[in-house]
């Protein structure tokens, strides 16, 4: 570990740019310093990890983003959970996670990848399980949470300390009962990113449109 944080003081952080344009998209990585790789990225950071350390990842906020301390603590609350990564270490810019093996059900449809119901019924248990730590799980959605071997990871925790209503999680489950298992599953539809994303757009109109339940 020790190795680790000290590559990534000498060799990522001081040549890795990252920048967040909207809250509502990825950030963008300019540049990756070799041989770190970038592994995924969400609206407020960017997750790389390091070849000789393929089971930890860093996962580091882009400048102005809020909200690492707070994931700190939710990882704190949550203890060990198979379904959940773990923090190994904490910085004021980056978090040092355990890697999670696991394709996003996001990228799943871009791949046409089968999602069995196994891996809702993981997600929906581990949500269950973060309330029980008195987190609130929210903005569990498609970037959020993984298939691995046909079981379900969550694999973003940062915002389960916000309080207000969330309905992305339930959202996804309907679409996926309702338009996915019937529809999407048999034909192995792959699904472009482009796509994807004008229905994540369209999907936030909806929600600021109609945002309570009736
Ligand atoms: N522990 C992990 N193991 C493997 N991959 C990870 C891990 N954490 C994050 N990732 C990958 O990096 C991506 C971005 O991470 P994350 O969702 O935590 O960022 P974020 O900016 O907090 O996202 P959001 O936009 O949902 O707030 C994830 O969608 C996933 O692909
Ligand atoms: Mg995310």
């Amino acid at each position: 570990m020790n190795r680790l944080i000290k590559s990534i003081h000498q060799e990522l952080l001081p040549e890795l740019q990252i920048e967040s344009l909207t809250p509502h998209n990825p950030v963008v990585v300019h540049q990756v310093p070799a041989p770190w790789r970038l592994l995924g990225t969400g609206n407020y950071a960017a997750v790389l990890y390091h070849p000789s350390y393929p089971d930890q990842v860093v996962k580091i906020y882009a400048p102005g983003r809020p909200g690492i301390v707070e994931e700190l603590e939710v990882y704190c609350r949550l203890g060990s959970h198979p379904a959940f990564s773990k923090c190994l270490h904490a910085e004021e810019t980056f978090l040092v996670l355990e890697r999670l093996y696991g394709v996003t059900l996001y990228d799943c449809m871009h791949l046409g990848l089968r999602i069995p119901k196994q891996v809702i019924k993981d997600i929906d248990q581990a949500l269950d399980y973060a309330r029980g730590c008195g987190l609130h799980p929210h903005d569990v959605h498609g970037r959020n949470v993984m298939m691995c071997e046909g079981r379900g990871l969550v694999v973003d925790v940062s915002d389960f300390l916000h309080q207000g209503p969330c309905w992305a999680w339930d959202d996804l489950k309907k679409a996926y009962y309702w338009l996915y298992l019937p529809f999407f599953c048999p034909l192995r539809l792959r699904l472009p990113y482009f796509f994807l994303d004008v229905i994540r757009a369209a999907y936030r109109l909806y929600r600021r449109l109609v945002p309570r339940r009736s």
